[in-house]
């Protein structure tokens, strides 16, 4: 267990002046003279300790600086699991719990010995008698607490930078994989469908033919074979349904929709665009204003009109559909923006609606394939999952959805001025 020794009459011996050469090593003792480490090495005292034990534990009432003579230690703490995580590890010379010397607190990590150790341990109480006759081991003590709260910010904003990304990255795999499956299975689907529509129309053909006719006899079979017809054109009618579902399951993944990349004046992009949505606009008695901020900027975008345009259509026909009630309309801004500042210059067109608001357990799904609020209105739930992905896989951008319910949402849509396609 723990040998403990208080040592007094340190001024004298080898020991006492080896304590002061690497009391020395530490920064806020570095400008001592021989005279106030000797005072140190007099108010302090040794602890030794075997490998393996908790030198100090989190949560722990604290009172005291511990330098490491010899010796490595582990400072660590318990996440909400349970789990130690390593903060990182002190050695021979290293310090810690400097921030008890201020404010007396509670212990924030615990610290337990890797190797064998010794330490020269000063009580609070003897720390402040020693600032009365070394003023300036305040700002040096202030000066090496700073410079390690902001490693540690620093590392904490590394670790979060890294966790987001990280996330980023796993959900942009998430939607690509759905995506690839929900046109894989439409892509699958179009052969029989297709097989299936020319066999109705084969016999809807042959059925009204003439040498059907002639073959009618009575009333009963040309009944049956009325009914025979009228069961084609049905199945014709939910063919062609199918169809069009399918192709739309297609479009959610990019590589299904052909778009070619040219010089554009992205302003004139979304100006087209909203002319096309005018009749919507009208009905849903959209108030549509768009705003282009970039004044004396560059408007040519190396982008793609098809691809921008429906994504835009989307964005406003879900307004109409979602946002506000039929009979008031409400307003909706598109803004344009450019920043030059990145490393890659992009442009932003952002599209918001002051209306009804998406609810925060939905917001993380509403980019999901499938996820509509609106089923029985027509909806299929694909038309942000195509939004998806065409800003980030064609436009290489960035989606951010902003909503609060009853104030509106907004998506701002990032993509770089210059789209470079693959392979070039
Ligand atoms: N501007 C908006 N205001 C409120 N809710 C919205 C808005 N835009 C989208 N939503 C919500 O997001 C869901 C998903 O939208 P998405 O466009 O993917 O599907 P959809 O419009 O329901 O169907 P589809 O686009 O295939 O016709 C909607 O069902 C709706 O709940
Ligand atoms: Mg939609």
């Amino acid at each position: 267990m723990i040998a403990y020794l208080a040592y007094n009459g340190w001024d004298s011996g080898d020991a006492a002046l080896a304590i002061e050469q690497k009391l020395k090593s530490v920064p806020f003792f570095s400008d001592f003279d021989d005279a106030q480490l000797a005072e140190l090495v007099a108010i302090g005292e040794i602890e030794t300790y075997d490998a393996n034990q908790i030198v100090l534990r989190d949560g722990d009432d604290s009172n005291e600086l511990y330098v490491i003579l010899s010796g490595s230690v582990t400072i660590y703490k318990r996440d909400a699991k349970g789990n130690e995580v390593e903060l990182k590890a002190e050695h021979s010379g290293d310090f810690f719990g400097e921030l008890a010397l201020l404010d007396g607190g509670k212990r924030s990590a615990t610290v337990a010995t890797l190797t064998p150790c010794e330490f020269f341990v000063l009580r609070r109480e003897a720390f402040l008698s020693l600032l009365q006759s070394s003023p300036s081991l305040l700002t040096k003590m202030f000066a090496a607490l700073a410079a390690d709260v902001r490693a540690t910010g620093e590392r904490y904003f590394r670790e979060e930078l890294e966790k987001q990304r990280l996330h980023t990255e796993m959900e942009l795999e998430r939607h690509r994989a759905l995506a690839q499956m929900v046109a894989g299975v439409a892509h699958e689907l179009n052969t029989p469908l297709g097989i299936i529509n020319t066999a109705a129309g084969l016999i809807r053909q042959r059925l009204q033919g003439e040498v059907v006719s002639a073959l009618v006899m009575d009333r009963k079979m040309k009944n049956t074979f009325d009914d025979i017809i009228e069961a084609s054109v049905l199945m014709e009618g939910n063919v062609r349904r199918a169809h069009q579902l399918v192709q739309s399951f297609k479009n959610v993944s990019v590589s299904q929709i052909a778009d070619t990349r040219e010089r554009l004046d992205i302003a004139e992009v979304i100006t087209d665009t909203l002319s096309l949505f005018k009749i919507n606009a009208r009905k849903a008695r959209l108030d549509i204003v768009f705003q282009d901020d970039l004044g004396e900027h560059s408007h040519i975008w190396e982008g793609y009109r098809g691809y921008l345009s429906r994504v835009l259509l989307n964005l406003l026909t879900n307004i109409e559909r979602y946002a506000y009630p039929p009979e008031t309309g409400g307003k909706v801004e598109i803004t344009l923006t450019a920043d030059d500042a990145r490393a890659v210059p992009t442009f932003t067109v952002m599209v918001r609606d002051y209306g009804r608001g998406i609810p925060p357990e939905n917001m993380a799904r509403v980019f999901d394939p499938f996820f509509t609020t609106g089923r029985g209105v027509g909806g299929t739930g694909l038309g942000l999952a195509i939004v998806h992905n065409i800003v980030t896989s064609a436009l290489k951008g960035t989606i951010l959805l902003e909503s609060t319910v009853g104030d509106g949402t907004s998506f701002s849509l990032t993509f770089p001025q210059v789209i470079v396609e693959n392979g070039q």
